[in-house]
C-alpha cells in the first residue's frame, strides 16, 4: 500500500479539495499518513494568491527532496500547478507531477502513471462531469464542521488578482447537489457547515432544481433559505463579494436561526480611486450601503474583510481612506495584505511606486488600529452567553477547550473532550488579542 503526505497551502477551497483528493486516494487503495518522511508519495495542494505562498512550494519541494532517504515521488497540484504547468519541471528538477486545479480528480491516475513510465507527467485538463465530490469522514480536518464547495472559479478579474486564472470561470454547482450533500452531512451528525466558493454571492446554478420552491431576491438566497430548511445546526457562508451582496442575504440571515450571523465582505480599499483601478464595480458609498444594512439586522451580525495596502498609485491620502472606512465598519476582524504583483494580471502592468518599507509601515498602521477596533468590539461580549460548537482541545493550554462561536469568533474555556462536537453554552469572563475566554454554563 503506498503512503501519501498531502500538504495543503492556500484558501478554504485548497483545504476542500485536499479533503476531496484525500478521499480519493483512499478509495483507489493508498495510505494517507501524517508523516512525510515515510511517504511514498508527498503532495503539495499549492497557492499563488500571493508571492509569498507561491514560494513556499519551492521552499517545501527542495526540503523533502534533501531530507528524505528513499526518494519520494512529488506531485505538484493547485493554483501554481495550473499557472506555472510545464515550467515547474525546468524551474523545480525535483517535481515528477504536475495537476492543475480542475484535474485534481485524477491524481491517482497521475501516480501510477509516474510509476509506470519513470516519466515526469502533467495534466491541465477539465475537471470529469460526473467527478465524485464526496469526502470521507476520516479525511475531514474537523468531524464536526464541513466545507461545501457551491461555486469555483471567478469572472470579476480584480486588476491585482490571479484567482480567475488559476481557477477559471465561475462553475455553481446545482442547488440539488449542495443540499443532498448537506443532508447526507446532517446524518452523519456535522453540526457546522460553510459554503465555500471564491464570490458566494455570484452563485447561479443552469437551473433552478432543488431551490424552485424557495423564495428569494437572487440564486443565491433562494440556496440559503433551502440550506437552512435542512435543519443543519450551524450554516456559515464565504466569501462574498459586495456587487453582488443582495440585501435579502442578510434578510434571510433574520428569518433562519441557522444560518449563522457572520459576513465576510472583502472590501480590499477604502477609495474610490484604488476602487476603479482594481477594477472592483462598486464605490465606498454603495459599500458603505450594504455594510448598514448588516449593521440593522437584529442579529448583531459580526463582520470581517480583505484589505489590500500599497496598491499601485496608493497615495497616503487613499490610505487615509481605508483607515476612515475601518473606523466606519468597525470590523470584528480583517486580513490585511501588502499589495504582491503577481505575473500576468492586469495590475502588473502598473508601477508598483509604493516602496516595500512603506506597504509594511502601513500594514502595521492599519493592523493597530484594527486591533483597537477589535479590542473595542470583543469587550462588548463580557458577560454574554455565546453558543460555542466544542471543536478540539486548546493547543495552548491541556485543560482548555477550542471552538468557534455563531459570529465566528474563537472562544477557550476549561473543559474536557467529552464535550467535542456539542454546541454548549458559555459565558464570556476576559477577552485577549484575538479571543474570547468563558466558563461553561
Ligand atoms: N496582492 C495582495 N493581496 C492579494 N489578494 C489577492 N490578490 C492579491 C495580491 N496580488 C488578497 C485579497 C483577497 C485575499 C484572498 O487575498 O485581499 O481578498
Ligand atoms: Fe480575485 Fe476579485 Fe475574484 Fe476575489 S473577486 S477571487 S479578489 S478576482
Amino acid at each position: 500500500m503506498k503512503k501519501v503526505y498531502l500538504e495543503t497551502f492556500g484558501c478554504q477551497m485548497n483545504v476542500s479539495d485536499s479533503e476531496r483528493v484525500a478521499t480519493l486516494l483512499e478509495t483507489k487503495g493508498f495510505e494517507i499518513t501524517p508523516n512525510e518522511d515515510s511517504a511514498d508519495v508527498i503532495l503539495f495542494n499549492t497557492c499563488s494568491v500571493r508571492e509569498k505562498a507561491e514560494h513556499k512550494l519551492y521552499t517545501r519541494v527542495g526540503q523533502v527532496r534533501n531530507s528524505s532517504k528513499q526518494k519520494p515521488m512529488v506531485g505538484v497540484l493547485g493554483c501554481v500547478a495550473q499557472l506555472e504547468g510545464e515550467t515547474l519541471f525546468e524551474q523545480n528538477r525535483g517535481i515528477d507531477f504536475v495537476l492543475g486545479t480542475k484535474a485534481v480528480g485524477r491524481v491517482h491516475e497521475a501516480i501510477e502513471e509516474v510509476d509506470r513510465t519513470n516519466k515526469r507527467f502533467l495534466d491541465l485538463g477539465e475537471r470529469e462531469e460526473n467527478y465524485d465530490w464526496s469526502v470521507s469522514d476520516s479525511q475531514r480536518q474537523t468531524p464536526h464542521i464541513a466545507f461545501v464547495p457551491i461555486i469555483e472559479g471567478c469572472n470579476k478579474f480584480c486588476t491585482y488578482c490571479i484567482v480567475p486564472f488559476s481557477r477559471g470561470r465561475e462553475r455553481s454547482l446545482p442547488g440539488s447537489e449542495i443540499i443532498r450533500e448537506v443532508l447526507e452531512l446532517k446524518r452523519k451528525g456535522v453540526k457546522e457547515i460553510h459554503l465555500i466558493g471564491q464570490n458566494v454571492n455570484s452563485y447561479r446554478p443552469k437551473s433552478d432544481t432543488g431551490l424552485e420552491t424557495f423564495s428569494g431576491a437572487t440564486p443565491f438566497s433562494k440556496l440559503l433559505r433551502a440550506v437552512a430548511a435542512t435543519g443543519m445546526e450551524r450554516i456559515k457562508f464565504t466569501t462574498s463579494f459586495p456587487r453582488d451582496f443582495h440585501p435579502d442575504i442578510v434578510k434571510a440571515i433574520d428569518e433562519h436561526q441557522n444560518l449563522c450571523n457572520w459576513v465576510h465582505l472583502p472590501v480590499q480599499s477604502g477609495s474610490d480611486k484604488i476602487l476603479k483601478a482594481m477594477r472592483r464595480g462598486h464605490t465606498i458609498e454603495n459599500y458603505k450601503q450594504r455594510i448598514d444594512v448588516i449593521k440593522q439586522s437584529p442579529r448583531n451580525i459580526s463582520l470581517t474583510t480583505d484589505i489590500i495596502v500599497g496598491f499601485p498609485g496608493e497615495t497616503i491620502e487613499d490610505f487615509e481612506d481605508t483607515k476612515n472606512l475601518f473606523e466606519y465598519c468597525q470590523y470584528d476582524s480583517a486580513y490585511i495584505f501588502r499589495y504582491s504583483v503577481r505575473k500576468g494580471t492586469p495590475s502588473a502592468e502598473l508601477n508598483d511606486d509604493v516602496p516595500l518599507k512603506e506597504k509594511t509601515r502601513r500594514f502595521l498602521e492599519l493592523e493597530n488600529l484594527q486591533k483597537d477596533i477589535q479590542n473595542k468590539v470583543l469587550a462588548s461580549y463580557l458577560n454574554k452567553e455565546v453558543e460555542v460548537l466544542v471543536e478540539r482541545k486548546s493547543s495552548k493550554n491541556e485543560d482548555q477547550m477550542t471552538g468557534h462561536t455563531t459570529c465566528h469568533k474563537v472562544v477557550n474555556f476549561i473543559g474536557s473532550n467529552d464535550l467535542l462536537g456539542k454546541i454548549i453554552n458559555v459565558k464570556i469572563t476576559e477577552s485577549k488579542s484575538n479571543t474570547l475566554f468563558g466558563v461553561v454554563l
